[in-house]
């Protein structure tokens, strides 16, 4: 039974764009604002109710604007403030909300803060960011996830400064008071211009204790959250998800609980590092183990029920395409796709969508490194070159799990570049966009675009999907995910059939399936009917059951 105090988020639906690869309006070949402001009929039929923008503020593009140099200003090949403003404007117009992402963790090099923190040892922006003496090298062992060493010298001053990601982003000291008042003044000056939250970037790593090692949940991470909640978001009904990867579900319970007054939910990655080899990081390959999955995805289901709120999600722009990635991009792309939205989407949680996932787009091949423009990727492909690994070996891992298969440009339609730009795009458009565009899906009620826009619709109706709770059925069935959820005196059975070979389903007998209405699927003739099923490759039904 619910307990939880209602929320507009609860029941929405959120659409992240990738500006840059989202739709390009001045022909330079990058995505900008305008190029998306065109797009918000298109996303206003889909059902969404928000979109996460991701970073569109001033930034030198080391990290494709998770650099950021001026969190006041909007990147210029993006358009202007009047621009951006516009876009809040005509959003509302069709009740869509607008959350921005808040990369907090660390800035630009060219941040006019690390510009004079870097000029002396002591200057009123030393303590903005992190500086260590060396010890006949770096301070410590700790590593990029960019690669190599998380220090970077700096002749000026002789010192280190740390640095998670690239050596273009140094991290801030959020223990610095200033530092935090700053960022709370930054949020407030966004949320007045209308936006309706933050999507935090690694927000999990603000409270880390360089010195004791202690990188993600650091001793003050809690408490400065306390903080930016009441200093800011408390005075605005917003929304606002963590990326916080390294979250289990106990600390996400303190990130999202009832009365914690933090976050209001946070991305967990346990399901998205269960095709790794664990321990060995986002490279080392294995093949997906469906009951690892469906224990992941339903530990999560029953930790946070009343207790938290889940996000929902199989992609963004630093995942590989779903549908290439735990679905099948070549015979069964449509039915593999909508399987997987259908799983997701029944759950308890609030959806998120990754541009082009609605139309069911695939990972990208380049053959050569020269195609790739994601710094992760390019460094990693550097650094295995240099231990002697083999080109096609660093290249296979990079075609799975690469992050620019999530960046090719959005596929709009049969037009040159996809519809995307009129002129050279930033990174080469996927060759497939003859087949798969958005245009096409439109015009084919039977496309991925209708099966996503029907769940969005589902979750409005019915309170189940938002409230009911959630039991995994056929635990240790190796094809099938299925489950139920339950709400007042209703049933809500979802059985989907992961592989491509045919499966039998046999509905467990305390399950009553009286009154059973098919309410969706992804082929037209599934049974009507739960208690006994041959599914299709990859076909997934939802029954609504009244007791
Ligand atoms: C997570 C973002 O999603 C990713 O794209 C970025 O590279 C890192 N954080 C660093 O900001």
């Amino acid at each position: 039974m619910m307990t939880m105090e209602q929320k507009w988020w609860h029941k929405s639906t959120v659409y992240q764009i990738y500006p840059r690869s989202f739709h390009d309006h001045n022909g330079d070949g990058i995505g900008d604002i305008q190029g998306i402001i065109e797009k918000l009929d298109y996303l206003a039929f889909l059902g969404i109710d928000v979109i996460w923008l991701s970073p569109v503020y001033e930034s030198p593009n080391d990290d494709n604007g998770y650099d950021i140099s001026d969190y006041y200003r909007i990147h210029e090949e993006f358009g202007t403030m009047e621009d951006m403003e516009q876009l809040i404007k005509e959003a509302k117009k069709r009740n869509i909300h607008i959350i921005m992402d808040l990369v907090i963790n660390h800035t630009s090099d060219e941040h006019p803060w690390f510009i004079e923190s870097r000029k002396s040892k002591n200057n009123p922006y030393r303590d903005f960011y992190i500086w260590r003496d060396g010890r006949d090298g770096p301070p410590s062992e700790l590593t990029s996830i960019f690669s190599g060493s998380a220090w970077e010298y700096d002749e000026e001053t002789d010192q280190y400064y740390f640095h998670l990601f690239s050596k273009k982003q140094p991290d801030l000291n959020l223990h610095h008071k200033e530092v935090r008042e700053h960022l709370y003044n930054m949020m407030s000056f966004w949320l007045d211009k209308g936006i309706s939250g933050f999507r935090m970037d690694v927000i999990d790593l603000i409270g880390k204790e360089i010195d004791q090692n202690i990188i993600p949940n650091g001793p003050k991470l809690h408490e400065y959250l306390q903080e930016m909640n009441e200093n800011v978001l408390s005075k605005y009904n917003v929304m606002t998800v963590g990326e916080t990867p390294s979250a289990t579900t106990e600390i996400a319970k303190q990130f999202t609980g009832p009365g914690r007054n933090e976050l209001d939910m946070v991305f967990t990655f346990q399901h998205m590092s269960l095709d790794e080899v664990q321990g060995k990081g986002k490279w080392e390959l294995k093949p997906l183990d469906l009951l690892d999955l469906k224990n992941t995805l339903s530990h999560w289901q029953t930790a946070l029920h009343d207790k938290g709120w889940n996000s929902l999600y199989w992609n963004n722009h630093d995942q590989p395409r779903i549908v290439s990635r735990f679905g099948n991009d070549g015979e069964y792309r449509v039915e593999s796709a909508k399987m997987l939205a259908t799983v997701l989407h029944m759950m308890q949680g609030t959806p998120y969508i990754y541009q082009g996932e609605e139309i069911g787009m695939t990972n990208i091949q380049f053959d050569t490194i020269n195609d790739y423009k994601d710094i992760e990727t390019l460094n990693y492909y550097r650094e295995k070159r240099d231990e002697g690994v083999p080109h096609d070996t660093i290249m296979q891992s990079i075609q799975v799990k690469g992050r620019d298969n999530a960046r090719t440009p959005f596929q709009w339609d049969t037009e040159q570049n996809a519809g995307f730009t009129e002129g050279k795009p930033w990174i080469e458009v996927n060759p497939n966009y003859k087949a798969i565009n958005a245009e096409a899906s439109l015009q084919n009620k039977q496309s991925i675009f209708y099966h996503y826009k029907k769940l969005i619709e589902l979750r409005k109706k019915l309170d189940i999907i938002v409230y009911g709770e959630y039991e995994l059925l056929l635990k240790e069935h190796k094809e099938i995910f299925s489950y139920v959820r339950r709400y007042q005196n209703e049933t809500l059975l979802v059985v989907a059939n992961f592989y491509e070979e045919e499966t039998e389903f046999r509905l467990p007998k305390e399950i009553s399936d009286s009154n059973a209405t098919l309410i969706i699927s992804n082929y037209d003739d599934s049974n009507t009917h739960p208690a006994s099923l041959t599914l299709r490759p990859y076909e997934a039904v939802v029954y609504a059951m009244k007791e």
